[in-house]
């Protein structure tokens, strides 16, 4: 006989049926109801051991952690909280679980804590939530693709460019650090290396998605991308993973329109496709604001600002605008901001996004036409010579969730800009050749999922929306 997942027990009316259970002892009461998670879902089920006719040193071995077998019949549950339950008829210890040693115990734990313990955390409620729902948009995203056409790519997670020209990269070596091989000048020889050049773990797909998109019209990448930025922050991570289509014969527009399309599909199948995910992360939410003052609380509840995210189209205005309404807000002349706005072409740190995003539109944001001098190289150069056609999208609680941008298109563009701004031209030549060999408009966007999975699971560290997560000073497990 095979087992039956709780997910599907916990539905069922077939009583007086015989079935399996098998999972984790989440808890055991009154030495006789064991409530057991198998990870299908975040509800357990009871099943009811008669202790007269069970084995005591079976009973003691019945801790939290332990991994059980259960063989019983379904039966309508008594009391409440459950509609159906198991009553044991044989019983099974497949794992023990020293509940001295044991880090969870049926209590609430702290996210911190069980950051620090993070490959037993899954077996907790709030992270079987958050990867289920990690899950649903990571499927969601390559049905909404796949049904548009889009091939994906797998770009290389090894290459010798830097895509965004920031040089937040880690390096990729066999090179002995002891006894460097050097070149006459002191230098180390990278020629001795692997590949026999220097290499990095790369900081986006893009460069690659372009090249592939100027063949098959659309593409999408997603896969795990690097940065080495000493940001210590609850929305950066060392390693994350990124979404980046590029479209061929696309402008800025097109661009915008499809990640907003994006965003709203794949935040809508969650809704539809994760409820009681969405519904625990919910109340796990509110019981988390009760903490707080009563005027720094969400004003919409988890589901209630997914619906609104649905239900209203994203605001668009210019960089330039934007700088406008910050630098006349109340709040900079107030200098209530940790930088103060003083003039055209500052960077927008996360403090101003969320002004414009929490305090003066109150829904999600995209911002246009940003300073060429904040931006990468391969953004398309406006009439203006001053801004280029990027494009940021920002969301509440988040911040910058897209940054994308329409390409530069125009081979002598393209070189003059990447002269200016010190980016060697050699190492990039198979970059401008698709320049040179049939260039076209086209647009693309990035999409940091754990951003996405944050926002949707209305969680605040991005820390706890990837299962092992590389931070500075911090890789464990
Ligand atoms: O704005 P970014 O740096 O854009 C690019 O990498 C482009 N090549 C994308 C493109 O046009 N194809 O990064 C894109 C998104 C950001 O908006 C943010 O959501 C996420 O990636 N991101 C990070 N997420 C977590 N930790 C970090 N350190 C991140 N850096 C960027
Ligand atoms: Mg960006």
């Amino acid at each position: 006989m095979q087992r039956t997942k709780i997910v599907d027990l916990l539905k069922s009316t077939d009583y007086g049926k015989e079935v399996i259970v098998k999972g984790w002892v989440r808890t055991f009461r009154n030495n006789q109801f064991i409530a057991i998670n198998d990870g299908s879902t975040t509800n357990n089920i009871q099943a009811v051991v008669d202790f007269n006719t069970t084995d005591e040193t079976k009973l003691k071995r019945l801790t939290t952690g332990a991994a059980v077998a259960v063989t019983g019949e379904l039966i309508e549950s008594l009391g409440k909280g459950q509609k159906v339950e198991v009553k044991v008829k044989q019983l099974e210890i497949l794992g023990d679980c020293d509940a001295e040693k044991f880090p969870l115990q049926p209590k609430k734990h702290s996210l911190e804590f069980l950051r620090e313990i993070a490959h037993l955390r899954f077996r907790t409620n709030t992270f079987n939530a958050v990867f289920k729902v990690r899950h649903a948009l990571a499927f969601a995203i390559h049905q909404f693709f796949n049904e548009r056409g889009y091939v994906y790519m797998h770009t290389p997670i090894i290459t010798a460019s830097d895509a965004e020209g920031a040089g937040e990269m880690f390096k990729v070596t066999t090179l002995p650090f002891d006894n460097t091989p050097r070149t006459e000048d002191g230098k180390v020889d990278f020629k001795e290396d692997f590949f026999g050049r220097a290499t990095n773990l790369t900081v986006s797909g893009q460069l690659e998605g372009e090249l592939a998109a100027m063949a098959f019209g659309e593409i999408y990448t997603f896969g795990p991308t690097f940065r080495a930025e000493n940001s210590n922050t609850t929305r950066h991570l060392a390693e994350f993973w990124m979404i980046e289509p590029e479209v061929a014969f696309a402008d800025l527009t097109d661009n915008m329109n499809l990640a907003e399309e994006l965003l709203k599909y794949v935040i809508n199948y969650a809704l539809t496709n994760c409820t009681d995910e969405l519904e625990f992360l919910k109340n796990r939410l509110l019981e988390e604001e009760k903490q707080k003052p009563q005027d720094e609380r969400s004003v919409l509840d988890l589901i209630a600002k997914l619906n609104f995210c649905l239900s209203n189209d994203f605001q668009r205005l210019t960089y330039t605008e934007a700088i406008d309404i910050l630098k006349n807000s109340n709040h900079n002349k107030k200098k209530k901001f940790k930088y103060i706005i003083e003039s055209w072409g500052a960077d927008l740190q996360s403090e101003h996004e969320r002004y414009l995003v929490e305090k003066h539109f109150k829904k999600p944001v995209i911002l246009t036409d940003y300073p060429k001098e904040i931006k990468a190289f391969y953004m398309r150069q406006n009439e203006d010579g001053k801004t280029v056609r990027a494009m940021d999208i920002l969301f509440p609680g988040i911040g910058e969730i897209v940054g994308g941008s329409q390409r530069e298109e125009r081979l002598a563009l393209l070189e003059q800009r990447m002269k200016e701004m010190h980016i060697p031209a050699e190492e990039l030549h198979w970059y401008l050749d698709t320049r040179k060999f049939g260039t076209a408009p086209h647009a693309g966007f990035g999409l940091g999922f754990e951003r996405l999975v944050l926002f949707v699971t209305g969680m605040t560290n991005v820390r706890d929306v990837i299962a092992f997560p590389r931070t500075p000073k911090s890789a464990e497990f």
